[in-house]
């Protein structure tokens, strides 16, 4: 085992080898599954990468593993009630395989009251440990080796994951989170209390990753914060989102550059500007905009108003052309009337985004929201929900339609799970399936596609190769 561990702890115990070998033997698999956003996602490549360094294969399969690490989300219940699941369903596993090691880490397991009901009612899981605590895999692994009962750690400390190298099993697309945690404590949101405070990274290291992975063949970096707007704040060389999309920008070769997730009411005329006059910045803004009624924007602490959101969309399609949104939706706020509702249906209406994520309100203790009345009961929001949701999915088959006889550049993601053929994805996020005449491999590289056929959730056609790339 290398130094890189040096930065994490372990390089001060000479035995995790030993340790290792002693209790999985020399062949050793481990198996990675991360739930919730694309920040926990980037967070288990770091945790894959220190199981690779430790000398661990990574498997598909579950079943013979030998290490289980499932990074956690607590975002809503439902996600948290989906993780609880999946552990409870590796007692049986735990119990064939009694030297299976089952590590829960990420923002679930940050949560005090189920960190302490993992260790009660599950106690089969090995270790527990919260977001942000990647780094400390192998020595928590070898206190659990060592000592032979539950590990846990829960402690909010910063986070120092500088030195754990990932490990992304698709290399041609990448995350690359450029800062950590949240200030805005939208009054609905568990995120602030499970991540901590939003801190960013030295723009030197945001370079120095997108430099590696472009050099590695990577053709698209998504970067990653709970509100990328506001990167650079406390920071001592003075940086700023733009500037930094700018220096990127400057990245010969052909490549995506994406980011997510922005904050309306931080996202500027200069990003709008930056991303018009950019290179590889993809003309398409995830932009979340959770509710199309004002009086519902200020109660969940949003810091905007519908107008101010519509002005903002309205200056970016002017300035970049062919510009496309997505965005998210909450429904079932509490307080939320049917007029606010349809407030919110008229919004997406009128934007016109081109995907919708679409949430009902799920109280989280702690926050500001969950001690709100909440007077609509859950039949009339899943009504509700389902009207957004069928008025969306007209919304974004209207603009497939639009694009069917269009030929677009796709960056290929690999084999179709729905057909024969392959999928990818446009620069606007749109999935596309499409046949090629060989069985050529063509995962992670630009390829163009006649579009024939639109549906609401992809559209499909004919591979044209591309003259160059
Ligand atoms: N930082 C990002 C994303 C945070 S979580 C942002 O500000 O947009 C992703 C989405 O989950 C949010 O946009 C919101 O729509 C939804 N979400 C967050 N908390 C929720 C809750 N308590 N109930 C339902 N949906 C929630
Ligand atoms: Fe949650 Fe709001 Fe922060 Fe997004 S900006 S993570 S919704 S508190
Ligand atoms: Fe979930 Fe944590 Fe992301 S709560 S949405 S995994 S920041």
């Amino acid at each position: 085992l290398d130094n890189g561990f040096d930065a994490c702890g372990a390089g001060q115990y000479q035995d995790i080898e030993e340790l290792l070998v002693g209790h999985f033997g020399l062949r050793r698999t481990a198996y990675v599954h991360s739930f919730g956003c694309q920040q926990n996602e980037a967070d288990a490549q770091k945790l894959a990468g220190l199981c690779v360094k430790m000398g661990f294969e990574l498997g598909p399969e579950i079943d013979s593993a030998n290490l289980i690490i499932l990074n956690t989300c607590a975002v809503r219940e439902s996600a948290q009630n989906r993780a609880l699941g999946w552990i409870g369903s590796l007692k049986g596993q735990k119990q064939r395989n009694p030297n299976t090691i089952i590590a829960v880490f990420g923002c679930m397991s940050q949560l005090s009251d189920i960190a302490e009901r993992l260790r009660s009612s599950y106690p089969y899981v090995d270790i527990i440990a919260g977001a942000g605590l990647m780094h400390l895999l192998p020595v928590l692994l070898q206190k659990r080796l060592r000592e032979g009962k539950t590990v846990v750690d829960v402690t909010k400390q910063a986070s120092i994951t500088e030195s754990v190298i990932e490990h992304n099993k698709n290399p041609y697309k990448a995350w690359l989170p450029i800062m950590k945690g949240c200030d805005n404590f939208c009054s609905y949101c568990i995120v602030p209390y499970v991540r901590g405070r939003e801190s960013s990274r030295e723009k030197q290291l945001v370079l120095k990753d997108a430099a590696r992975y472009l050099s590695g063949g990577c053709k698209e970096i998504t970067l990653l914060g709970q509100n990328v707007n506001s990167y650079g704040k406390g920071l001592k060389d003075g940086g700023d989102f733009p500037g930094l999309l700018g220096e990127l920008d400057a990245m010969d070769g052909d490549w995506w550059l994406r980011f997510m997730t922005s904050h309306p009411k931080d996202f500027g005329k200069r990003l709008v500007d930056t991303i018009a006059g950019s290179r590889h910045i993809c003309r398409h803004i995830h932009l979340p905009v959770q509710s199309g009624s004002d009086r519902v924007l200020k109660a969940m602490n949003r810091g905007y108003t519908t107008r101010e959101y519509l002005k903002l969309i309205d200056y970016a399609r002017s300035r970049i052309d062919g510009v496309s949104f997505s965005s998210d939706v909450m429904v079932g706020f509490p307080g939320e009337s049917r007029k606010d509702f349809e407030k919110t249906l008229a919004l997406v209406s009128k934007v016109g985004f081109n995907a919708v994520y679409m949430f009902i309100y799920s109280p989280r203790a702690k926050t500001a929201a969950c001690k709100l009345d909440d007077p609509v009961t859950k039949q009339e929001k899943s009504a509700w929900f389902r009207e957004l949701v069928s008025l969306q999915q007209s919304i974004s088959e209207e603009q497939n339609r639009a694009l069917v006889g269009r030929r677009l550049k796709v960056l290929v993601e690999g084999k179709s799970k729905k057909r024969e053929g392959l999928v990818g994805r446009t620069q606007g996020d749109i999935i596309v399936e499409f046949c090629a005449e060989s069985d050529e491999d063509l995962t992670g590289q630009f390829t163009d596609v006649q579009i024939e056929h639109a549906g609401n959730a992809s559209v499909s056609g004919r591979r044209i190769a591309r003259a160059n790339t």
